[in-house]
């Protein structure tokens, strides 16, 4: 692109986006970032200037990287012979789609099409409700939460949200979400205790008998917190989360919107830890945004409970998405599922995973600062904290220095942002599933060149 047109596509920018999550009045003075194009891990910038992505399109989205030919084509080819019909009709890449992901997920059984995280898991609350009142008068209708998940932006998402920043000035919101305890060891007193993964599960069983159980139809999990902070649960808190839930008629429903697709060295987050969800959700990963879909899974149990008779008006599941009709997204997932295969991703993510990890932990050798290190596969978390003894957060403006340094280094990071008032301290990385040794040394040295300035 010419210099003038960049220019002139920077003040256009300047002038008329409203962009997400920030704030733009520093834009009235510096250009706003636009990112021209992308290879693998690396992006461009309006200036020309390259950068490492170690956050796949800045929300753990772009896991199988940049430039991808076979998914651009796959998607052309799909929507130049039929881009879309309502889903109340099928397409070729939906059905084929459905049938591959269902390959990867026993005991799942029907595919529900949609074009956001968030929807996605309005899609399972309305399941949820639903459900309550054609069994039971709509009596078990409150869906539980864990403080610190996050499962959207829309109102009724964020009603189920734990992330207080997150919600700040948007209630009232929608009735009939519980919220409960978090389970990070680093931050609960029981935290050392051998059995904290079951005690923090018991802290469900609470809540739920506080409610009543009859009360209470479904649980919204991520199976490993991500912007919260990037929370892997305690050993034995899943497979309790499991016990409770069937002990009570309690349905799990898992969001892998960040998880899904190989994030953590697994199709799904929740396959490490063998529980058997109801619902699962899914988004970002499904096609590294070369399209928006978004899936929600079922079992054939909760599928069978919407059957019955045409006549009768009200007893199927009234939704709609009109871009779940979109077939370019499954065309584009499907592209996206046989990259992973073909290029055996699951298993550099584990190695990769391992290599990031113990890097982590080098600089939590090195550096004082960093109170914890957290991470399963390629999704990674450091915790920073003032003093290791008390464990208090360094201010937000710590963590958003070290992510300003790597960026002059030429290294994109992330850290939790605007989701919880004092824990805003943690970076966050989650490079493409392809990364290498090497991206991964430019990545850990950007954060140590950064800590280290921190010191001076
Ligand atoms: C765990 C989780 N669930 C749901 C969402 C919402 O997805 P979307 O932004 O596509 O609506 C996000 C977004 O970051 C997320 O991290």
């Amino acid at each position: 692109m010419k210099p003038e047109n960049i220019n002139e596509i920077v003040g256009s920018d300047r002038n008329h986006l409203w962009h997400h999550l920030v704030q733009h009045k520093p834009w009235q003075t510096t250009d706003p970032m636009v990112i021209v194009e992308g290879k693998g891990l690396r992006v461009k910038d309006h200036n020309g200037r390259e950068y490492l992505d170690a956050v796949s399109g800045g929300v753990w989205t772009v896991n199988v990287g940049y430039g991808r030919e076979s998914i651009a084509n796959a998607v052309r080819d799909q929507i130049l012979k039929m881009c879309y019909f309502a889903n109340s009709a099928g397409n070729i890449p939906g059905a084929q789609f459905a049938e591959k992901l269902i390959d990867k997920m026993p005991g799942m059984s029907r595919v529900y099409y949609s074009n956001s995280g968030s929807e996605a898991n309005e899609k399972g609350f309305k399941l949820v409700r639903q459900l309550a009142a054609m069994k039971n008068d709509g009596k078990k209708h409150k869906i539980l939460y864990r403080d610190r998940d996050y499962h959207g932006t829309t109102i009724t998402t964020l009603s189920a949200g734990g992330q207080a920043q997150r919600k700040d000035q948007y209630g009232p919101f929608t009735p009939g979400f519980v919220e409960v305890p978090h389970c990070l060891a680093y931050r609960d007193p029981r935290g050392e205790d051998p059995d904290y993964g079951v005690k923090a599960a018991k802290d469900i069983e609470e809540v739920i008998l506080r409610e009543d159980p009859d009360t209470v139809g479904a649980i919204c999990l991520e199976p490993i917190t991500a912007g919260g902070g990037v929370i892997v649960p305690p050993e034995g808190y899943w497979e309790t989360v499991q016990e409770i839930c069937s002990k009570y008629g309690v349905l799990i429903h898992i969001d892998e919107v960040v998880c899904g697709m190989g994030r953590t060295g697994k199709w799904f987050g929740y396959q490490h830890y063998g529980v058997k969800p109801d619902i699962v959700t899914m988004a970002k990963g499904v096609a590294s945004g070369y399209a928006a879909i978004s899936v929600m899974v079922t079992t054939e149990d909760l599928f069978s409970e919407f059957l019955a008779e045409p006549s009768d008006k009200l007893h199927y599941f009234r939704d709609i998405s009109t871009f779940g009709g979109c077939a370019g997204g499954p065309a584009a997932a499907l592209a996206n599922m046989e990259i992973i295969e073909q290029e055996n991703l699951l298993d550099n993510v584990n190695k990769m995973g391992d290599y990031l990890m113990d890097r982590l932990h080098e600089l939590k050798d090195k550096y004082e600062i960093i109170g914890d290190v957290r991470g399963k596969g390629l999704f990674c978390g450091a915790e920073l904290v003032k003093d290791r003894g008390t464990r208090e957060p360094v201010d937000e403006s710590v963590a958003a220095a070290v992510v300003a340094d790597c960026l002059r280094q030429g290294v994109m990071i992330g850290r939790t942002n605007r989701s919880l008032p004092q824990y805003n301290n943690t970076l966050c990385l989650s490079p493409a599933l392809i990364c290498t040794r090497d991206d991964i040394d430019e990545i850990v040295s950007a954060i140590d060149v950064a800590l280290g300035n921190l010191q001076q």
